[in-house]
This record gives C-alpha cells, sequence and structure tokens, in this order.
C-alpha cells in the first residue's frame, strides 16, 4: 500500500485487510455481465486515464477517437483533476458524505487519487458511497476502492430511477445530513429524447438531501470540439449541452462562483491541479438552500 492511502490525520475509519486484492484481466471476462467484446464507456476513460482496467476493444475505441481529438486524454485528466477541486471544496465546506454515481474505475495514483482518497485527506471520517452500473466497475472497485468503513460501492443504475431512489436510502447515508451528489461525466449518456432526463434525475436526488447539501455536474460541452467524437462513440449515446442547458440542471440551487464553466476555469488553484489550455467539458458546483423547492 503506497503511504498515498494513509491520509495524514487519525483514520477514524478501519483498513480492511483484503481490500487491495488484485483482480487478473483475464478473470474479467468470465465474470457474469462483462461484455468484452463491446467498448464499455468506463473502461474507455480508463484507457485515456492511463489505466489497465479495459480490454482490446475499449483501446481500439479510445484511440480511434483520440484520432479524432487528439485532446481526449488531456480532457479526461482534466476531469479528474476537477474532480478534486470539486471535492475539497465541498470537504472544507463541511460536508461529510459524498454520493459519487457513475463513479467510473478506480485511478488511485498520486495524480489522480480516488474520491475518496481526496475526502479522507481533508476530513478522514468523511463517507463516500460510489454508485456504477457498470459490473467490471462492481469488480475492480470492490476490489480497490471499498478500502476503509467509511467507503463502499454500490451498483445502482440512473435509467431505472425509482429502483435507485429506492436503494439510496439503503447506502449507509444520512439523509439529514448534508451530502455532496457528484455526477462527473455522466449526464451527457441521458439524451432529452430519453427516460430518465438529466433534469429529472437531479431534481429526483437533490429532492431527497437535505438543505445545505451540494451538487456537483461536469458535462461534455456542445462545441466542434466534441461534436465528431460524440458521433463516432459506439460505448454508449451521447448528448452534448451547452453552458445554457447544464445551468438548466442546477435550477433552484445556489451556485458556487464561477458557476458553470468550462472546468480549467473552476478555481484553477495554487497547486495546478487544473490544465492551462481549454477544455471543453463544462463543470459546476452549487449549494441546496434552506428553501429549496
Ligand atoms: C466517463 S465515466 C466517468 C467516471 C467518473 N465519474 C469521472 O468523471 O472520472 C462515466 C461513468 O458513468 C457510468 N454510467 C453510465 N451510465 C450509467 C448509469 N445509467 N447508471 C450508473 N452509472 C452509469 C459508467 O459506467 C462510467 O463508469
Amino acid at each position: 500500500m503506497s503511504s498515498f492511502w494513509l491520509p495524514p490525520r487519525r483514520r477514524s475509519c478501519q483498513l480492511r485487510s483484503s481490500a487491495r486484492a488484485s483482480v487478473m484481466e483475464s478473470d474479467m471476462t468470465s465474470v457474469s455481465g462483462i461484455d468484452a467484446t463491446l467498448p464499455g464507456i468506463a473502461r474507455v476513460y480508463d484507457y485515456w486515464l492511463g489505466g489497465k482496467d479495459n480490454f482490446e476493444v475499449d483501446r481500439e475505441e479510445a484511440e480511434r477517437l483520440a484520432k479524432i481529438n487528439p485532446k481526449l486524454p488531456d480532457i479526461a485528466c482534466s476531469n479528474r483533476r476537477w474532480i478534486i477541486r470539486v471535492v475539497r471544496y465541498a470537504v472544507r465546506s463541511g460536508v461529510r458524505q459524498i454520493l459519487d454515481v457513475g463513479c467510473g474505475l478506480p485511478t488511485s495514483s498520486v495524480q489522480f487519487p480516488n474520491v475518496h482518497e481526496t475526502a479522507q485527506e481533508e476530513a478522514v471520517d468523511t463517507r463516500v458511497v460510489y454508485v456504477d452500473n457498470d459490473p467490471m466497475v462492481q469488480t475492480h472497485g470492490r476490489a480497490l476502492l471499498a478500502t476503509n468503513e467509511c467507503t463502499s460501492l454500490q451498483v445502482g443504475d440512473l435509467r431505472d430511477l425509482n429502483a435507485f431512489l429506492e436503494s439510496m436510502r439503503s447506502w449507509g447515508l444520512d439523509l439529514s445530513q448534508p451530502v455532496l451528489l457528484l455526477l462527473a461525466a455522466v449526464l451527457h449518456f441521458f439524451p432529452d429524447r430519453g427516460e430518465p432526463h438529466p433534469k429529472r434525475i437531479v431534481g429526483e436526488i437533490m429532492g431527497r438531501l437535505p438543505p445545505g447539501s451540494f451538487l456537483a455536474i461536469s458535462h461534455g460541452e456542445d462545441t466542434g470540439d466534441l461534436r465528431e467524437v460524440a458521433k463516432n462513440y459506439t460505448a454508449a449515446s451521447t448528448q452534448l449541452r451547452n453552458q445554457q442547458q447544464v445551468l438548466e440542471l442546477f435550477s433552484g440551487l445556489e451556485l458556487v462562483g464561477p458557476g458553470v464553466v468550462q472546468l480549467h476555469k473552476w478555481h484553477p488553484d495554487e497547486d495546478r491541479t487544473s490544465l492551462n489550455y481549454s477544455v471543453p467539458v463544462l463543470g459546476g458546483l452549487a449549494r441546496k438552500p434552506s428553501c429549496h423547492a
């Protein structure tokens, strides 16, 4: 275990000894639900981040798309760095629970710490619930993410929103206390013509969280930089949105400055976690006020 896993302050969450058991790639295809013949959203993204939890079909998709837009790996990195900044902001604002939906495969490294590592470095008792619908994330996540008693990984699919909302109650979150709902790079997989619409997803989940909770969204921007990529992406149908459309997802909430902006403009901080070129992904963080309708 690298020293990165041990926050500087006393850990109130006990480490689980078997948590970092490795999972062989060759075992993956035999795990029920994992289809190694089709590219998967989480695995393609993992490849752009320099991860190893992907198959040949994912690497081919990732490289084909990177030929259309060579910035894609940097865009993925920029998204991960933005996540670090919003998580720090929310925890420094007093939030001690995070619901990371569409969490993706573990990224643990000094450059790309996982959400629970970032959060628990700020406050060791921060509870993190990761949720994803990808069986590969479940397999790797159980082995690599569930490293302490404040962190868990749950199966959840936003497409079945009612079941998702029902399950949420059993995930060990105290829904009377503020939660950061993190929806990073996931809502653009919900087109306007489909069900549920991202507005409904956000509205229903935030509706179950108390005032003082935060909502963080990153979302592919509808620009020339990404349109060709979205058209050629075969792992899922994708709908890019413009700033106004992403802004509308925060309806009824108080946006933290500077609002919804390209990721590199959102709190570019002194430790240079943001990249210094234009990133065609929009991000924002907002707080649920006490008078939320
Ligand atoms: C591009 S990755 C982003 C991972 C991580 N949130 C990040 O930004 O670094 C999108 C993730 O959303 C997950 N996802 C896609 N559709 C989903 C759904 N309907 N319900 C839950 N997770 C979903 C994918 O499996 C994938 O892990």
